[in-house]
Formats: C-alpha cells, sequence, structure tokens
C-alpha cells in the first residue's frame, strides 16, 4: 500500500480532533490528497456502532472491545485501504492505539490477544506515524467539561462513558498511550499538549512534512 498513514491518538481532551482538521486543512491548501477519518466511525456500521459505544448502555468489557475492533476492521476495509492504494494521505482520529490504551490499560484486558485483534482488524497495516497528544488527565477532562458546560450541549450529548470513568482509569489510560510511545520511537511522536493550539500545529506539521514530498500532487498534465 502506498499512500501515507497519520493516527492521532492521546487521551480525552487532548485536541486530537482540533489537530486532526488543522492537518487535514493545511494539506489540501498545499495540494496533497487527504482524508479525514475518526474512530470508532466514518463506515456505514461504524457510525452505528459508536452511537452504542460512546452512549451509557450496558456492555461487558470483552464485548465493548470486540466493537471497537469490529469498526476498525470495517474502516480498514471501507476506507483506509482504498485510500491508501490510491495514494492519499489518510488521517484518523484515534486508531489501535486507543485500544491498547483504554481496553488494555484503562480495562485491563490481555495486552497479548488485543495485539492479535489488531493485527486482524487492520490486516497488520499500523500508520506511519502515529501523533501522541500528550496531556495530563485531569486537565484533559476539565476541558472535556468546560466544553460541555460552556455549549450548554443537551443530555444526549453528556460525558460519554469513557469521560465519566473516575481519574484512576484516565490516569492508566494515560500510561499506556505513554508506554506506546516509547515502546515504538521510529513510528510514534509524542507532542506536548498543553500549550497553545497554533504551537502543537507547528510541531505536528513539522513532524509530517519531511514525510510528504514523494506525495505531492502533480497539478501538470501529460
Ligand atoms: P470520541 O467522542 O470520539 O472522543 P474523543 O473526541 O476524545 O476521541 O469518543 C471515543 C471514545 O472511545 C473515547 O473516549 C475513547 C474511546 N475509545 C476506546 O475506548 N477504544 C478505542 O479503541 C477507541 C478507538 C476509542
Amino acid at each position: 500500500m502506498s499512500g501515507l498513514f497519520i493516527a492521532f491518538e492521546g487521551g480525552d481532551g487532548a485536541g486530537k480532533s482540533t489537530q486532526a482538521n488543522i492537518l487535514a486543512e493545511k494539506l489540501s491548501r498545499q495540494g496533497f490528497r487527504s482524508v479525514l477519518l475518526h474512530e470508532p466511525g466514518s463506515t456505514t456500521l461504524g457510525d452505528y456502532l459508536r452511537r452504542y459505544l460512546i452512549g451509557d448502555g450496558p456492555i461487558s468489557n470483552v464485548a465493548e472491545l470486540l466493537l471497537f475492533e469490529a469498526s476498525r476492521a470495517e474502516l480498514m476495509t471501507d476506507r483506509i485501504r482504498p485510500e491508501l492504494e490510491a495514494g492519499a494521505i489518510v488521517i484518523c482520529d484515534r486508531f489501535t492505539g486507543s485500544t491498547v490504551a483504554y481496553q488494555g490499560h484503562g480495562r485491563g484486558l490481555d495486552l497479548e490477544k488485543i495485539q492479535w485483534l489488531n493485527d486482524l482488524a487492520t490486516h497488520g497495516r499500523y500508520p506511519d506515524l502515529t501523533i501522541l497528544l500528550d496531556i495530563v488527565p485531569a486537565v484533559g477532562l476539565e476541558r472535556v467539561h468546560n466544553r460541555l458546560f460552556q455549549l450548554a450541549l443537551p443530555i444526549g450529548d453528556a460525558p460519554d462513558r469513557f469521560e465519566d470513568e473516575e481519574l484512576r482509569f484516565h490516569d492508566r489510560v494515560h500510561q499506556g498511550f505513554n508506554r506506546q510511545a516509547d515502546n515504538n520511537p521510529k513510528t510514534w511522536r509524542k507532542v506536548e499538549g498543553n500549550q497553545s493550539i497554533g504551537d502543537v500545529a507547528d510541531v505536528v506539521w513539522s513532524t509530517v512534512y519531511p514525510m510528504l514530498p514523494h506525495l505531492k500532487v502533480c497539478s501538470e498534465t501529460v
């Protein structure tokens, strides 16, 4: 598969969606074809599963894990693989790193089994670059709660099942993300999330830019 595959990871309130959007816009302004996706979701099945997964209906830890993997398997087959084969830059807001952090370190499910499921769902195609927006959980959660409060969102948009978890859960998730970044220095880049949006975007761009030139869209006709 050609193309370039970039994932954004981090705890709740780390600013992933904002940074993923900024990167996608910068890329298209520079003439690159980029596709912005998010997990869980971005397919018909994934959007359906997302509604349950981030809602507050009952679900066991193993069922939760399998639904995230089902959403991912569909996303890989339906969107990521075809886009990469067509030479696009795929930006994914969360990917396998979230399952390792939330279901593995957070819920305490077996990390080797999660790895096996991630391999199955992705066909072994992992991001070329994973940007971890690192933020202390208490700060991230405060951002989430302030955002909900400021927007005066209706009840359906109340904190989801993960945002509502106790701080100890988010501390484990945070450690899980950091461990992955430390164990995979060639493909993971940790960025301090507690700085201005513009400063984070600059670090993201300086990390992504050197990976781009061979993908530049050629506007000449032959
Ligand atoms: P979302 O609203 O997308 O949150 P965020 O904007 O913080 O990404 O909700 C996704 C939630 O699902 C988020 O709290 C993390 C969780 N999640 C997992 O627990 N495992 C996973 O594999 C993925 C992809 C997400």
